[in-house]
């Protein structure tokens, strides 16, 4: 009779010391390896992994973090019930291909107690910053150490945070870090909704409603493009989302692609993007598009 060899499953290498993460890529970067990093706070889903095969296309070797980041969750958020199921994220990175995975203890991540120790300046204070202060001073602080700790060549974020992409960029120059960041296009399911974490957190008919904000923001594209008003733009927009359930929607804003000031006209040289955040039962949800042209 054969042999039948006994299948085992291939596990992530997973590490929660710097020290140990440092030893492997170290010896990746010794072997002229270049190194991509995917930072996360788990409860990962397909636009996570679009970030990880963005990655592998352009990197040799591919470590993702998964750290729930205590500093950038303000006070009764839901930082306690941010989902969390580290055997599933594992499972899911293996798959597809990951190299390690860096889940360090809050410990190791701030040594000297939970404060943010960058500031994330003017464009952290504005839209998202408004809503959540501090929330960007918290995100500066552990992009910046989880790039010390991890020390890749590219770092990878999903446009769905959009204002969290500039930030980073922003605090990289500012810090003078040498990593290149890449944003990645968000990963939407057919009915336009963009995938987040946070979607765990509605019902089946808030999931049913969820898209609207996809439709909105896209109706706001095509009226800014128009030369509709802004203010008339904005105030049927959110009248828009509250109709269908929506609320309260925090803001509905058409801004410079960069800067993140906002924009009265279209204009075909000045890149553009719609940005919106608005509850939805227990979920605050964000979404944005980049404005085409006509
Ligand atoms: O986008 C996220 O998941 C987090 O804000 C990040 C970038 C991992 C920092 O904690």
């Amino acid at each position: 009779m054969p042999k039948i060899k006994p299948k085992i499953k291939k596990v992530i290498k997973t590490v929660r010391a710097a020290s140990e993460l440092a030893a492997q890529v170290g010896a990746w970067r010794d072997d002229g390896k270049k190194i991509g990093l995917v930072p996360t706070m788990g409860a990962l889903h397909a636009g996570h992994m679009a970030l990880v095969h963005r990655a592998k296309k352009v990197c040799d070797k591919v470590c993702v973090t998964l750290f729930v980041n205590p500093t950038q969750f303000g006070e009764g958020e839901d930082f306690n019930s941010y989902p969390r199921d580290e055997e599933k994220d594992c499972a899911m990175l293996q798959d597809a291909g990951a190299d390690i995975l860096y889940a360090p203890t809050v410990a190791e991540m701030y040594p000297n107690g939970t404060t943010a120790t960058l500031s994330a300046g003017k464009l952290g204070n504005i839209l998202e910053g408004t809503f959540r202060p501090g929330h960007f001073d918290g995100v500066a602080t552990v992009v910046e150490r989880l790039f010390s700790h991890t020390n890749p060549h590219v770092a990878f974020f999903g446009e769905k945070d959009y204002q969290q992409l500039q930030v980073i960029k922003q605090m990289t120059i500012k810090q003078k870090i040498g990593v290149e960041i890449v944003g990645v296009p968000t990963v939407r399911g057919d009915d336009g909704l963009a995938l987040s974490s946070r979607n765990e957190y509605l019902t089946a008919a808030e999931l049913a409603l969820a898209p609207t904000l996809h439709q909105t923001l896209q109706a706001v594209a095509g009226w800014f493009v128009d030369g509709e008003d802004m203010p008339a733009i904005l105030a049927r927009a959110t009248e828009a989302l509250e109709k269908v359930g929506f609320g309260p929607v925090d803001y509905v804003a058409v801004v410079d692609a960069t800067t993140l000031e906002p924009l009265k006209t279209y204009s075909a040289h000045v890149p553009a993007r719609v940005l919106v955040a608005a509850k939805l039962g227990r979920a605050r949800l964000i979404d944005n598009i980049a404005v085409t042209a006509p």
